[in-house]
């Protein structure tokens, strides 16, 4: 059995080096634990004279107190250095500037759609919604297009798999709404419906996405005449002036009767003086009203589908529509 001294010793120079908290508990045990050198010692005392006893007794009482102050002292070195790094490592610079958050803004073409929808509010239209995945039937047959009809060409499209027996579609402009919408309400019917469109197109004036808002007019004696009223007073209010020049151009689709595109010139901007067409228009085709669930007989009106990115290319002078979607905030911030 080593001396006190020399065991205290050892421990003195073998604990202060130790810098991980479990190995130091494994060291201590060496020392202290069950089999540890100085309770060999406290094991020995019984042997010992009554006489010596006390002595012995406190000799090894300090050794083991002697010990036990550099476990502590190292254990508190331990855990002051962690917390340390660990600040070092957390450590914030308060003194950095902020992220920031901008403001956002309504992106044009959708500032448009709200004034169209807030200009036909006032004057007495409803406003609907309906599905950006069509049927056949609706963007086509109920629109007097059936399967072979040279007019769908017009109208190549994007076709979404389904297991139903009717093909499904991405619809290429928003007019099934007007068969959706004429089948659910009861004349007089006075509704706009604004929404997402798709079609294999793209240029300056033409995206593979883009917005319509379908407008219709059903009553029992509702004219081209009001069609032209109708749509003049609109674009001099979303237009804000009185000074436009727009034509009523003869034109076909297969569910108005007679058909008109309108165009308009713009007043500004790179295409300062040029016409641009914004809408397709007509007298509802008598087939199409028939569809609604309607008697042509009885039921007589106009519809038309604006484009909402025209309309937008228009108002503020821009020469190519493919600047809505490209998102270059230099571009969109003088919207905001
Ligand atoms: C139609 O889509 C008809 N459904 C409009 C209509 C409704 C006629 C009701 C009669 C009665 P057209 O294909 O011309 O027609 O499109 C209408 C308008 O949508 C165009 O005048 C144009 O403003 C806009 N438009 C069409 N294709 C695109 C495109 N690829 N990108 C941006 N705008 C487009
Ligand atoms: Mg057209």
């Amino acid at each position: 059995m080593r001396s006190l001294a020399e065991i205290v010793l050892e421990a003195e120079s073998t604990l202060s080096v130790i810098d991980d908290l479990a190995l130091l508990e494994q060291a201590k045990a060496k020392y202290l634990g069950k089999t540890g050198e100085l309770t060999e010692h406290m094991k020995g005392l019984g042997k010992v004279s009554a006489e010596d006893r006390p002595r012995l007794g406190q000799e090894i009482n300090l050794a083991k107190e002697k010990i036990e102050s550099v476990l502590n002292a190292q254990r508190d070195s331990i855990q002051q250095r962690k917390l340390a790094s660990k600040l070092a490592e957390e450590a914030i610079d308060v003194t950095l500037p902020g992220r920031g958050r901008s403001r956002g803004g309504i992106h044009p073409v959708i500032r448009t759609w709200q004034r169209v929808e807030e200009i036909f509010r006032s004057i007495g239209f409803d406003v609907a919604d309906g599905p950006e995945i069509e049927t056949d039937w609706f963007n086509f047959t109920a629109l007097n297009q059936p399967d072979n009809h040279p007019a769908r060409s017009m109208h190549d499209t994007f076709y979404v798999e389904s297991e139903s027996e009717e093909p499904l579609l991405l619809r290429t402009h928003t007019s099934p709404m007007q068969v959706r919408y004429a089948r659910m309400h009861k004349p007089p019917i006075k509704v706009i419906a604004p929404g997402k469109t798709y079609r294999v197109d793209s240029d300056a004036t033409h995206s593979p996405m883009f917005h319509q808002v379908e407008g219709l007019w059903i009553a029992d004696n509702i004219s081209f005449a009001d069609l032209k009223g109708v749509y003049t007073d609109f674009l001099r209010q979303f237009f804000e002036t009185d000074d436009l020049e727009v034509r009523f151009r003869p034109s076909f689709f297969p569910f108005t009767e007679p058909s008109a595109e309108i165009d308009m010139r713009f007043g500004s901007g790179p295409l300062k003086g040029r016409w641009l067409e914004i809408s397709g228009s007509g007298q509802v085709h008598p087939t199409v009203v028939r569809n609604y669930g309607l008697d042509p007989e009885q039921y007589i009106g106009f519809a038309f589908g604006s484009g909402l990115e025209r309309l937008t290319m228009l108002r503020y002078g821009i020469g190519d529509l493919r600047l809505f979607y490209e998102g270059d905030l230099r571009f969109l911030k003088q919207f905001a």
